[in-house]
């Protein structure tokens, strides 16, 4: 059994045992940046994009959406892609809970939003551009930087065969890359050893913007999360604990030129650094170890239908289950609802109960959330249960519930107001639960999908809890409704309160939807 296990363990008991530091405080006066930072590194600036107001929410998130067939991506594309997902768009300026309030006002602690949501607004995900001579600029590897919403180019020359080596048999016919980092200490300065838990989902939540972005266009993508992420490591010229490769997403280009069918160029590699703020970095044993074991067997690309028997099993109650009404979004475009996405923080108010029809439209999203992955052919069982603990739901009783999105039904596992184990087993204080209409909570068979795929399921575990996770911000936002995401909480008692000892479902994220206090104190001031 790997270390992905014991990690596992302790990240579901840390309510009850903390992890080790204990005692640690983060120097925030020596944070790092929330990007990287390649000085002399020529920049590109990506071009500014429309975007239709076909390609709607419903479209990208909904199970009758896109189906995503394969149009082929451009410069125009890639570029709206990454500032709705990733860019800096606006300024958060609005009163809420959360302790960084009094900070926002000051120009240099300002505090800049994006598409996607992030563990503690840190945001360590780097993305990379491998692009060989189908592509519209010279060949190379590219950084995105979001603060500039520029590529900066770190390598000249087709390296696009290395890529497509690491990747062994899988994707697209193409030579066109995103390879997608995690700089730990970026996160890591605050959450230590639990840094590993927050990012593995913010990549999935960024892929999963990606997702639904591409969807709601007629474009498809398909992330690679097993490829030879040691050679991928040295061709970005990465430390192998600094910075761990996540994901490769071919893409699919529009180009007249051929794609390049470079060989693989051994030995080429970027030689620019990163340049760190912080003066200085420390180093987390339970962090190194937990990158390590899920680095290990990178190339292992589980086999079709391994996955198959780590799904949970079918629902066994026997309460009649709570029929709900069709799922059906607003015609939101993609673009408006990330633009619209942010985190309640504090300022739900449950005087205006939400519909039933808002639950239920939330729920089918967030259930047609799964990453398209490598380890996830066609056919592939769902691997998350949406669990909804209802509050103040018009037309469903309070009580928590299971979600069937075959049927499209609630099944009743717990009955009776759940607002006072909900604020119980929150750690923060940025959030009063049950003035929440509900909380959604998706939970995985974290060790069944370890025993079945090895240690670097926890990635994918996680990844599809983040992807779960930015589909409910998104969703919630084309419904006008308050969300919000939270880790804080006490995974044991979810489990013993919703009877899953036996099934090994964890619950690994609680979701907060409701409507908000009306006339919230806000500035709206959107850059992007
Ligand atoms: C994986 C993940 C975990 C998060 N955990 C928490 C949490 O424990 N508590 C909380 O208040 N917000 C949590 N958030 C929300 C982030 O703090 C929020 O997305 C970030 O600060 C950016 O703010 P915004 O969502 O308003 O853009 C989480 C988000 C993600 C994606």
């Amino acid at each position: 059994m790997g270390y992905a296990h014991e990690y596992a363990t302790a990240i579901m008991h840390r309510g009850r045992v903390p992890m080790e530091p204990a005692d640690f405080v983060p120097d925030w006066a020596d944070r790092p940046r929330k990007a990287k930072y390649y000085p002399g590194a020529e920049s590109f600036p990506l071009p500014d994009t429309t975007y239709p107001s076909h390609a709607t929410v419903t479209a990208g998130c909904l199970p009758d959406g896109n189906s995503g067939e394969a149009l082929p991506f451009s410069l125009p594309l890639l570029s709206g892609m990454l500032l709705d997902s990733y860019g800096l768009v606006g300024r958060r300026l609005g009163v809420q809970a959360n302790t960084d309030l009094g900070a926002l006002p000051h120009y240099p602690q300002a505090n800049w939003s994006r598409g996607t949501a992030s563990g503690g607004g840190l945001y360590p995900v780097s993305v990379y551009w491998v692009s060989g001579p189908s592509g519209p600029l010279a060949p190379g590897a590219h950084y995105y930087s979001p603060p500039h919403h520029a590529m900066q180019r770190l390598l000249a020359g087709d390296v696009s065969g290395e890529v497509r080596a690491a990747l062994g048999a899988h994707g697209e016919a193409t030579d066109q890359y995103l390879v997608l980092g995690v700089k730990y200490w970026q996160n890591a300065f605050k959450y230590n050893s639990f840094s590993f838990h927050a990012v593995s989902m913010d990549v999935g939540a960024l892929l999963q913007t990606w997702h639904i972005w591409a969807r709601a266009r007629g474009l498809r993508l398909a992330p690679a999360l097993w490829f030879d992420e040691a050679r991928l490591s040295r061709l970005l010229g990465l430390g192998e604990d600094e910075e761990g490769l996540f994901a490769v997403v071919p893409l699919l280009w529009d180009t007249q030129r051929s794609t390049s069918d470079a060989p693989e160029s051994v030995g080429a590699a970027v030689t620019r650094q990163d340049l760190e703020r912080s003066r200085t970095v420390l180093d987390f044993d339970t962090l190194r170890r937990i990158h390590r074991a899920t680095a290990e067997h990178a190339t292992d690309r589980p086999a079709p239908g391994a996955l198959d028997s780590s799904a949970p099993a079918a629902l066994a109650g026997t309460a009649d289950p709570v029929a709900l009404p069709s799922a059906a979004l607003p015609e939101v475009s993609l673009r408006a609802a990330l633009r619209a996405r942010r985190s309640s923080f504090g300022r739900f108010d449950a005087t205006v109960p939400v519909t039933a029809a808002q639950l239920a439209t939330t729920l089918a999203a967030c259930a047609e959330a799964r990453l398209h992955s490598d380890a996830e052919p066609d056919g592939t069982p769902r691997l998350a249960r949406l669990y909804a603990f209802v509050n103040h739901v018009d037309g469903v009783e309070p009580g928590a519930y299971a979600y069937e999105p075959g049927t499209h039904t609630l099944q009743l596992v717990v009955p009776g107001a759940p607002g006072s184990f909900l604020q119980r087993n929150y750690f923060l204080s940025n959030y009063n639960l049950e003035q929440a209409a509900a909380v959604i909570v998706p939970a995985m068979r974290t060790t069944a999908v370890l025993d079945a795929v090895g240690d670097r399921g926890y990635r994918l575990v996680n990844a599809t809890v983040g992807a779960i996770a930015q589909t409910f911000y998104t969703a919630a936002a084309a419904l006008g409704l308050g969300a919000g995401v939270a880790l804080g909480f006490d995974n044991i008692s979810y489990i013993e309160e919703l009877g899953l000892e036996n099934s090994g479902e964890a619950p690994l994220l609680i979701m907060l939807l409701g409507n908000e206090r009306p006339q919230p104190a806000d500035f709206r001031s959107d850059i992007a």
